[in-house]
């Protein structure tokens, strides 16, 4: 009987296997260095704004609630970052008292006058006086845009603030503190009591984990909370 012999294109199969291999292990390698490789995660990632905001002084000293500011975080995905005018409230100063209208500021709404001539705050009156300027924040969270994230299904869900930015009302310069990766997302969809409290409370960032408000389990029952881990939850 005949011996059984590959035909000699398998030899170029086995090499074309081989380089093959060795290319999905480099790619891998790289997905792995990209998960863990820091300066892709950014955490620590706190970019120079072109007025220095403190949330430390605003949130934290003054209490103003994060939602005075970052008004859609409960009903949308994305929480917006305040305009001009919200500072407006306090910061007007003279120059800001109302509307321009034709180069000409028209009597308008009277705004606050803390800090009126600050130079710190020169870039919010000019953005004031003219629309068209709104000021440049630097973004800081972003995930990729193959993510689907929205923070209306979190906030609503008793997820705190905390939990994923960290204490924010006692940071000068807003840093990001968590990775914002896949693993991260899912540990807390996995396990999320540890993370859920009274809705109400979300931006109480300093509540103790003994308060009866932050008793998750009690509140998973409650808010009948069970997270999605399918793919197409966040990738859709
Ligand atoms: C007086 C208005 C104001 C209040 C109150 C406020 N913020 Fe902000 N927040 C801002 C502004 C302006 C920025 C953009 C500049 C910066 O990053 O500091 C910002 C940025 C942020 C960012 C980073 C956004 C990004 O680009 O990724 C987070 C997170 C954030 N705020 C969370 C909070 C939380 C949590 C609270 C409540 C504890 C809060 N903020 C209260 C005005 C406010
Ligand atoms: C509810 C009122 C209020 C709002 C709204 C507010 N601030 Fe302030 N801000 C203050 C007060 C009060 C101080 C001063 C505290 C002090 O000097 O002791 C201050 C101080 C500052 C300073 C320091 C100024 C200096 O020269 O020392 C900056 C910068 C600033 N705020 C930026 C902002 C920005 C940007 C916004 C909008 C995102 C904003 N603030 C919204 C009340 C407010
Ligand atoms: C479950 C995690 C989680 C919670 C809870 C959460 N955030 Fe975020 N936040 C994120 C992520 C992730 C991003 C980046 C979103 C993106 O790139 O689309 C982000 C971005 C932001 C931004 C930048 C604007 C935006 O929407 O992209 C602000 C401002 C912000 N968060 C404020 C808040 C405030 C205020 C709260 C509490 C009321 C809060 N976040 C609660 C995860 C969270
Ligand atoms: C600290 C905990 C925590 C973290 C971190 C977290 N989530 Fe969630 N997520 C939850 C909880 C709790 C719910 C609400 C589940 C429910 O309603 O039963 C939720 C719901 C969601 C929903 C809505 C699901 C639906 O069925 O509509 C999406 C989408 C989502 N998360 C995406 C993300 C993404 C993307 C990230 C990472 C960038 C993330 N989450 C990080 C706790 C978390
Ligand atoms: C709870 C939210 C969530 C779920 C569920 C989820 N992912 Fe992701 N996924 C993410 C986030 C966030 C990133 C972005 C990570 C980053 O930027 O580092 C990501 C990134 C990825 C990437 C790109 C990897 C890379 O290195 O850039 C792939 C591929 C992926 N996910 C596949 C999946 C598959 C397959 C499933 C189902 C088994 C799944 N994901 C379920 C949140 C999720």
């Amino acid at each position: 009987m005949q011996e059984f012999h590959f035909p000699t294109w398998v030899n170029k199969f086995t090499v074309m296997l081989i380089v093959g291999g060795l290319g999905v292990a480099g790619y891998l390698a790289t997905c792995l260095f990209a998960a863990i490789h820091p300066e892709v995660v950014n955490v620590g990632y706190k970019p120079k704004q072109p007025v220095p905001f403190s949330h430390k002084l605003h949130a934290g000293q003054l209490k103003l609630d994060c939602r005075y500011c970052h008004n859609t975080v409960e009903k949308a995905g994305h929480a917006a970052i305040p305009p001009s005018a919200t500072c407006g409230n306090c910061h007007g100063g003279e120059r800001t008292t109302g509307k321009l209208v034709n180069g000409v500021i028209q009597p308008g709404r009277e705004l606050g006058i803390v800090h009126p001539e600050s130079t710190l705050l020169e870039p919010i009156r000019v953005s004031l006086e003219d629309p068209e300027k709104p000021m440049k924040w630097q973004r800081i969270h972003d995930v990729p845009d193959f993510v689907f994230f929205n923070h209306a299904a979190h906030i609503t869900r008793g997820v705190s603030c905390v939990s994923c930015h960290g204490r924010i009302d006692q940071m000068e310069v807003v840093e990001q503190k968590e990775p914002l990766s896949m693993k991260w997302c899912l540990d807390c969809h996995r396990n999320p009591a540890p993370h859920i409290r009274d809705p109400a409370l979300v931006t109480k960032l300093d509540l103790k984990i003994e308060d009866p408000q932050a008793n998750g389990e009690e509140w998973m029952k409650k808010l009948d909370i069970n997270p999605n881990v399918s793919c197409s939850t966040c990738h859709r």
